[in-house]
C-alpha cells in the first residue's frame, strides 16, 4: 500500500500543522496534514476490533495444540487455482443489508497426510450444499473417491472455515472443494466493500475490494497467506451498464445472465500465479481515460463519470506509461500483465494499493485538476503511481513470504518511487525530498528507546492486528533509507544488477529477504571495482536486525571518529538487546573545506581515526555528504563554528541537502544533551540569507518541536519575534519574485518555499502577510465562484483568513467545505477549519467528526489531529478523544492503522506532569476497551511526554534568554 498520510509540504510548517521535529515527533510529520488519513485506517476495525476483542478474553482457555486454533496456516494444503463467481447486489435487502453472493471452487494439492481441510473464511454466510448437506463438497481431481465429511465448522477468532474428514487426504494426491456464501457489502472498507457517492444529486454504489492484508477471506474462502500463490479465474454477475474491473482483462465480452436480462456475465482470464493479497474487483458506473505505454502495455485510468469528463485523470495517465517503461528498463524485466488499471475511489482506506494489473487509489492521490490542485497534490500522484507501479514487478511478481518482511516490500517501493517520480518529472529534484520524507521523518521515530528492528522474527507477527500493525513508519521510511544507503555504496549499476537477477529467479514466487541480499552479493562478486569491507549480509544485517541507528562523531583535532547507538531522550533504557551492540558498519563520505573525499568506513567497531576527518587552520569537515547514509554527526566545537562561519559568508560551498543537515542533526543533538541547544539554535542564523527550500523546511520541522513545548509559555513571544525578522527577507524574496504573489515561481522546491515563507510570516505576525491573506478570504467570500487564491497557497491562506477570522469566516468555509466536489480542495477546507481560534467552533468542529454525513469516516482521524496541532484545540481534542474512546476504538480501532497516529497526533504537545498523568490514567480506565493497533504508540507517548517534561526543565531560561538576545 501506499503510505497513507499525505504530507502535504505546503501546510509543513506552519505552526499549525505539523511538523517533525526531534524528539518530538514521532511520526509527526506523518501525523499531520491536514488531509487525509490515510493508509489503514479508519476501519475495517469494527470487524477486526470485535474479533481481537472477543480472542484476547477466551486466550488463555484456547488449545493450541488445535491447528484451527493457530494464526498461521497448516502446510499441509497448498492451492492451486481458484474458481470464483461474485454477484454484488446494489440496493439493500429486505433487512436493509447490502450483501453479495459468491461460489468458489479451490484446487490444492495435498503435502501433508491429513484429516481436515484448513482455510480463511471471514464473516461468510454458507449455504448448504445438496450433494452433501455439509457447507462444503469435495472431490478428488483423479477421479478417486475423497474422505466424506465428517462435519465442517466456522472458528471465529482464527478466522477459518474447519472442514473435518472422516479420513485423510493423500499426499500428491489434488483435490477440489466447492462452495456457496453470502456476505455483506459494507462500507467497511476491507474485502469486498461498498464505496458511495453523488452524481446529479443521485446515489451511485460501487462495489470494490481491499484485501491487504488480510480481507481477502472476507469476499471467498481462500487460503489467505502471501506465500499461497495460486490462479485465479475470476467471474463477475453484475448491471449491464456498470464496468466490471479486475486484475486481468475479460476474456470476452459480458453475456446475458439468464434469468435477468438487466444482469452479465463477465469472466476475466487466469491471473498469473500470485497472492491473495493483491487480488480485486470493482464493479461501478466510472469512466476512463486511455493510452498505450512505450512498451505497448494498455493503460487506463478509472474514476466517477465527472472527474474524468473534467480531465482529472489526465495527469496521471500522463506519467503512467513513462513511469511503467522506466520499472522495465530499472529491473530488467517487462511489466509482466497485458494491461495497467489504476482507479480513484471516493471510500479508500490506504493512500492506495498496488493490487496486480488494478492498482487502487484515494482520489486524492490519483486525480489532478490544474485548475484547483496545489503542485503538492500534484507530486502525490506521481508518487503514488509510481510507488504502486514499482509493485507490480517487487511485491507482486516477487512476494515475501511473510509480513515480518514487508519492510523490504515497502521499504524498497518508498525507495524507488522517487527515482520512477524523478524520471516522470526531471525538473523537480524529487530525489532530494527523500531526505525529509523518509530519512528525517522515520528518524525521530527510530531514535526512541522504545524503536523496533526493521524485521522481526516470523513467529512474532500471527494475528491481523499484529500485521497491520508491521506496517508503519519504520517499514516503509527507515526500510527506504537503509535501501537508499545500500544502493548508493554499491553504486545505482551494481543494486540494479542484482536487483535483476533476484526478480528473474523468483519470479512469480516468494523470498526472505536474505535471498535479495545473496543476489547483490553475487552481482558485487562479478566485478572489481567496488570494494566492501564485508559482505552484504554482513553490513546489512547491522541495519536489518538492530533498531535505531548510530551518532558519527568527530573530533578534528585527532581526525578520530566514534560511533554511538543514538538515543533522542539521553536518559531512555534500551532493554531490547543486539547480537551486534549497537555498532554498525557504517559507509562515510565527506568534503573538507569543499573538497569531496573518498569514502571511509567504520568497520563495526567502536572507534577508528583517519587523517581525513583531522583539520588545521581555517579547515573544516563535514561528514554524511547528502546524507545518503543512515545517522547523524557531530563535530567538535571548534569544528561546528568553522561550519557556522562557512554558512554565513558563503553557503553555496555546503551542498543544500547538508545545509538541511547541518539544522537537523544539531538538533537532534541538542534533544539528546549531546550539543548546547543555543548551538543548534546558532545553526539557523544563517536562514536569514538562505532561499532555498531543503534547508528551511528543515529548520522549520525543528523548530517546530520548540513551538509545541513553548507556544503555552512566555518563550513564544520572543521566539516569534526571532522568526518574524528571519523570515521576512524570505517573504520579501518571493513577493518580489512572484510579482505580488500573482504568478508562481519556477520550481518545485521554490514553490513549496513560498508556502513556508507565507505561512511562517504569517503565523509569527508579520502584518504585511495577515493582510494580504484576509484580503485574498475576504475578495472570495464577496464573490464564492470565483476563488483568487492560487491553489499552493490555499492551505496556508485558508489556515490563517481563519484563524484571523471569526464565525463568518469559519461559516463560509464550512459551506465550501460541504459544496467542494474535489477532493483536493474539500481536504484544503478541512485542515483550514481547524486552524480557528475559537473553542466553541473547534468543539462543534470535533463533533462534527463522528458524524459520517459531515466528516467521512476516512478523514475522522485525521481531522482530529489537526484540530489538536492548533494550540487552541489541543486540549479540546485531548479531552474529546478521552470521552469517546470507547466509540472512536469501535469505529477506527482494532486493526487500523492511523488509530496510532490518533493517539501521537493528540499528545504531541504533552510536555507538563500533569498532561503525563491524564495519560496514564487514560491507559489505565481504558485497558478494558483495549488500544488495539495505537498499543505501541500510546506507549511511544509516555516515553515521548516524559522526555519532554525533562526538555522543558532544561532548557526553557536558555531558549527564552537566546530568543530574546537574538530577535533584536
Ligand atoms: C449471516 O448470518 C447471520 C446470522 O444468521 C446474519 O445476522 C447475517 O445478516 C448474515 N449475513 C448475510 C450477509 O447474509
Ligand atoms: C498531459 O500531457 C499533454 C501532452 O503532453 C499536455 O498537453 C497536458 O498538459 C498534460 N496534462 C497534465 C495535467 O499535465
Ligand atoms: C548531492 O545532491 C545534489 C542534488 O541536491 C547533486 O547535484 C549532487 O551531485 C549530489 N552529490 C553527490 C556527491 O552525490
Ligand atoms: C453550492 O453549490 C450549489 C450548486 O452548485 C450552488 O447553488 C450554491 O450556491 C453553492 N453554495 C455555496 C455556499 O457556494
Amino acid at each position: 500500500m501506499a503510505k497513507g498520510f499525505y504530507i502535504s509540504k505546503s501546510l509543513g510548517i506552519l505552526g499549525i500543522l505539523l511538523g517533525v521535529a526531534a524528539i518530538c515527533t514521532i511520526v509527526a510529520l506523518s501525523v499531520v496534514y491536514a488531509q487525509e488519513k490515510n493508509r489503514n485506517a479508519e476501519n475495517s476495525a469494527a470487524d477486526s476490533a470485535s474479533s481481537t476483542t472477543t480472542t484476547t478474553a477466551p486466550a488463555t482457555t484456547v488449545d493450541e495444540s488445535k491447528p484451527w486454533n493457530r494464526y498461521r496456516l497448516p502446510t499441509s494444503l497448498v492451492p492451486i487455482s481458484y474458481q470464483v463467481t461474485l454477484r454484488p447486489y446494489f440496493t439493500p435487502n429486505a433487512h436493509g443489508l447490502y450483501i453479495f453472493e459468491g461460489k468458489s471452487t479451490v484446487r490444492f494439492s495435498c503435502q501433508e497426510a491429513t484429516n481436515m481441510i484448513i482455510i480463511h473464511s471471514k464473516k461468510l454466510n454458507y449455504t448448504t450444499q445438496s450433494s452433501t448437506g455439509q457447507r462444503v463438497a469435495l472431490r478428488s481431481v483423479d477421479g478417486s473417491q475423497p474422505p466424506a465429511i465428517d462435519r465442517t465448522e466456522l472458528v471465529e477468532r482464527t478466522e477459518y472455515l474447519v472442514v473435518h474428514l472422516q479420513g485423510h487426504l493423500s499426499v500428491g494426491r489434488e483435490y477440489e472443494m466447492d462452495s456457496q456464501f453470502q456476505g455483506e457489502l459494507a462500507d467497511d472498507l476491507a474485502g469486498f466493500y461498498r464505496s458511495e457517492y453523488r452524481e446529479n444529486g443521485q446515489l451511485k454504489v460501487v462495489a470494490t475490494t481491499q484485501m491487504q492484508a488480510a480481507d481477502a477471506r472476507k469476499s471467498f474462502p481462500c487460503f489467505d497467506e502471501p506465500a499461497m500463490k495460486a490462479t485465479f479465474d475470476i467471474t463477475l454477475i453484475h448491471p449491464a451498464h456498470y464496468q466490471a474491473l479486475s486484475n486481468m482483462l475479460p476474456k470476452g465480452p459480458s453475456v446475458p445472465y439468464p434469468g435477468d436480462s438487466s444482469l452479465v456475465i463477465t469472466e476475466f482470464k487466469t491471473t498469473p500465479k500470485m497472492s491473495t493479497y493483491l487480488l480485486a474487483y470493482i464493479i461501478s458506473e466510472f469512466h476512463s481515460v486511455e493510452s498505450k505505454s512505450p512498451d505497448n502495455v494498455m493503460i487506463r485510468i478509472w474514476a466517477r463519470p465527472s472527474a474524468i469528463a473534467e480531465g482529472h485523470a489526465e495527469y496521471a495517465l500522463n506519467v503512467t506509461g513513462p513511469i511503467l517503461s522506466f520499472f522495465g528498463k530499472h529491473y530488467d524485466t517487462p511489466y509482466p500483465l497485458e494491461k495497467s488499471d489504476q482507479i480513484g475511489l471516493p471510500d479508500f482506506n490506504a493512500g492506495a494499493m498496488e493490487n496486480w494489473g488494478l492498482v487502487t487509489y484515494r482520489e486524492n492521490s490519483l486525480l489532478f485538476d490544474p485548475e484547483s490542485s496545489s503542485i503538492s497534490n500534484q507530486e502525490r500522484v506521481v508518487t503514488v503511481v509510481a510507488h504502486e507501479l514499482a509493485h507490480q514487478w517487487f511485491g507482486n511478481l516477487v512476494t515475501v513470504a511473510w509480513w515480518n518482511d514487508l519492510w523490504l516490500n515497502e521499504g524498497f517501493a518508498s525507495y524507488v518511487e522517487y527515482l520512477g517520480a524523478d524520471y516522470a518529472e526531471p525538473t523537480w529534484n524529487l530525489k532530494d525530498l527523500i531526505v525529509i520524507n523518509e530519512v528525517y521523518r522515520v528518524m525521530a521515530v527510530d531514535a526512541l528507546a522504545s524503536s523496533h528492528p526493521l524485521t522481526s522474527p516470523a513467529g512474532e507477527i500471527n494475528t491481523p492486528a499484529q500485521i497491520s500493525e508491521v506496517f508503519d513508519t519504520i517499514s516503509y521510511s527507515k526500510g527506504a533509507s537503509v535501501i537508499r544507503m545500500l544502493s548508493d555504496f554499491l553504486t545505482e549499476d551494481l543494486f540494479k544488477k542484482g536487483l535483476a537477477s533476484y526478480l528473474q529467479a523468483f519470479e512469480y514466487k516468494n523470498t526472505v529477504y536474505q535471498d535479495l541480499w545473496s543476489h547483490l552479493q553475487k552481482a558485487v562478486d562479478a566485478q572489481s571495482v567496488i570494494k566492501l569491507p564485508a559482505s552484504v549480509s554482513t553490513i546489512m544485517d547491522r541495519w536489518i536486525l538492530q533498531m535505531g541507528f548510530p551518532l558519527i562523531t568527530v573530533d578534528t583535532s585527532t581526525g578520530e571518529v566514534s560511533q554511538e547507538h543514538f538515543l533522542l531522550d539521553p536518559n531512555a533504557e534500551v532493554t531490547r538487546p543486539s547480537d551486534f551492540n549497537y555498532q554498525w558498519i557504517v559507509p562515510i563520505s565527506s568534503i573538507k573545506s569543499g573538497t569531496p573525499q573518498t569514502e571511509f568506513w567504520l568497520n563495526g567497531v567502536k572507534k577508528a581515526q583517519d587523517s581525513r576527518f583531522q583539520t588545521s587552520g581555517n579547515q573544516w569537515v563535514l561528514l554524511n555528504i547528502n546524507v545518503t547514509g543512515y545517522y547523524l554527526v557531530n563535530y567538535d566545537e571548534n569544528n561546528w563554528k568553522k561550519i557556522q562561519a562557512q554558512l554565513e559568508s558563503n553557503p553555496s560551498v555546503i551542498p543544500v541537502i547538508n545545509r538541511a543537515q547541518v539544522i537537523h542533526d544539531a538538533f537532534d543533538l541538542a534533544s539528546a544533551q549531546k550539543m548546547p541547544v543555543t548551538l543548534a539554535l546558532d545553526n539557523t542564523r544563517f536562514l536569514i540569507r538562505e532561499t532555498e527550500y531543503m534547508p528551511w523546511a528543515t529548520a522549520l520541522s525543528s523548530l517546530n518541536y520548540f513551538k509545541l513545548m513553548f507556544d503555552r509559555t512566555e518563550v513564544y513571544g520572543p521566539m516569534k519575534t526571532y522568526l518574524k525578522k528571519q523570515v521576512e527577507p524570505l517573504y520579501l524574496y518571493f513577493k518580489e519574485l512572484t510579482k505580488e504573489w500573482s504568478v508562481r515561481p519556477p520550481t518545485l522546491m521554490e514553490q513549496y518555499n513560498e508556502v513556508n515563507a507565507i505561512s511562517t510570516a504569517c503565523s509569527n505576525g508579520l502584518q504585511d502577510c495577515k493582510e494580504m491573506v484576509k484580503n485574498l478570504f475576504h475578495q472570495w467570500m464577496n464573490d464564492s465562484k470565483n476563488n483568487p487564491i492560487h491553489p499552493n497557497l490555499r492551505t496556508t491562506v485558508y489556515c490563517n483568513a481563519i484563524a484571523e477570522g471569526s464565525e463568518a469566516e469559519w461559516d463560509f468555509a464550512w459551506n465550501q467545505f460541504l459544496n467542494a466536489t474535489l477532493v483536493n480542495e474539500a481536504d484544503k477546507l478541512r485542515s483550514g477549519l481547524a486552524c480557528s481560534n475559537e473553542v466553541w467552533i473547534l468543539n462543534r468542529y470535533l463533533s462534527y467528526t463522528l458524524n459520517s454525513s459531515l466528516i467521512r469516516r476516512q478523514d475522522a482521524t485525521s481531522t482530529i489531529i489537526s484540530i489538536a496541532s492548533n494550540v487552541a484545540g489541543q486540549g479540546l481534542a485531548w479531552d474529546f478523544v478521552r470521552s469517546n474512546w470507547k466509540k472512536l476504538f469501535e469505529d477506527f480501532g482494532g486493526g487500523s492503522f492511523s488509530f496510532s497516529n490518533l493517539i501521537q497526533g493528540v499528545t504531541r504537545r504533552f510536555s507538563t506532569e500533569h498532561e503525563l498523568q491524564q495519560l496514564e490514567e487514560f491507559k489505565k480506565n481504558n485497558q478494558h476497551i483495549g488500544f488495539g493497533s495505537g498499543t505501541r504508540a500510546l506507549e511511544q507517548a509516555l516515553e515521548k511526554t516524559r522526555a519532554n517534561i525533562k526538555w522543558v526543565n532544561e532548557n526553557k531560561e536558555i531558549v527564552l534568554q537566546w530568543f530574546t538576545a537574538n530577535s533584536q
